[in-house]
């Protein structure tokens, strides 16, 4: 196991106290979550609208992607847009819908080269034409991309997403029940294997930024295991230094999945 790059050219200048190093490239989480909150409170502390904070999170999200990609990390899932965000002011909603799109357009052939494979979770139909294509195409000139995946939870919800999964389950077994097939209880792996993650594990780490302890209807059934990591800094902020914190972090604990080590 080594990293993509050599530690010093992926963290050049580590603040006193932090040590890279350390870094075991064996124990990197094959999968991390990160719920990118504070952008609000950025823009507020600089006198600016919410969605400079927005757009000063793009920053962020960059380095993010290339430090997990370089330290070999196999999935990195942002949450970007909830089900729930629709409430916010129109104009914000807008704003965030343009800034995924033209992001998206800005940033796919960087990604590409990086070998970036880029995908979606959530229900995609709801977003404007624009911001939905920008990701369609992102998906197609990426899909076959064997790096790492980046997955962008857009209009997504846990609750939205167990539920589409047990309706698809339910309509399947009404259909063998009219067909005269025996009942068969579901178990998690088939489950699993419905819900917008059937192609994901679930995540080894979450990180969720500004200082908030709550999960906010995010991967509600696959985070059951997951370590969580929460960190005071505000998205805009945060950088691979806080990244490698993280990680470093994560490396500490002790999994042990309900059992004993
Ligand atoms: C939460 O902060 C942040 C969001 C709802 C949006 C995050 C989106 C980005 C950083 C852009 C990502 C870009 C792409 C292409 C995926 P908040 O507004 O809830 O902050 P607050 O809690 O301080 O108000």
């Amino acid at each position: 196991m080594s990293f993509h790059k050599p530690l010093d050219e992926i963290f050049p200048s580590v603040p006193d106290g932090l040590d890279a190093r350390a870094l075991d490239p064996a124990q990197v989480p094959a999968h991390v979550a990160v719920i990118m909150d504070g952008n609000g409170r950025w823009a507020k502390e600089r006198g600016k609208v919410r969605l400079a904070g927005h757009k000063a999170g793009i920053g962020a999200v960059r380095e993010t992607i290339r430090c997990a990609s370089d330290v070999g990390v196999r999935y990195l899932t942002i949450y970007a847009f909830s089900s729930e965000n629709w409430k916010r002011p129109e104009d914000e909603v807008r704003g965030l819908m343009d800034l995924f799109a033209k992001t998206m357009l800005a940033e796919v052939d960087g990604l590409h080269e990086e070998h970036v494979r880029v995908m979606t979770i959530g229900d995609a139909s709801a977003l404007p034409p624009k911001t939905r294509q920008a990701f369609a195409e992102a998906w197609e000139k990426t899909r076959n991309n064997t790096g790492m995946t980046l997955v962008v939870s857009v209009n997504y919800g846990g609750r939205a997403e167990i539920l589409r999964a047990a309706n698809d389950i339910a309509r399947e077994a009404a259909a063998k029940q009219a067909a005269g097939v025996p009942f068969a209880p579901v178990d998690e792996a088939a489950f699993a294997r419905h819900l917008d993650t059937a192609d994901i594990p679930d995540p080894d780490l979450v990180i969720r930024t500004s200082g908030e302890m709550r999960i906010s209807n995010f991967l509600l059934w696959q985070i059951a295991y997951s370590e969580f990591y929460i960190t005071d800094v505000l998205w805009p902020d945060f950088d691979r230094y806080d990244f490698l914190r993280a990680l470093l972090d994560f490396q500490g604990r002790t999994r042990r999945f309900g059992g004993v080590k």
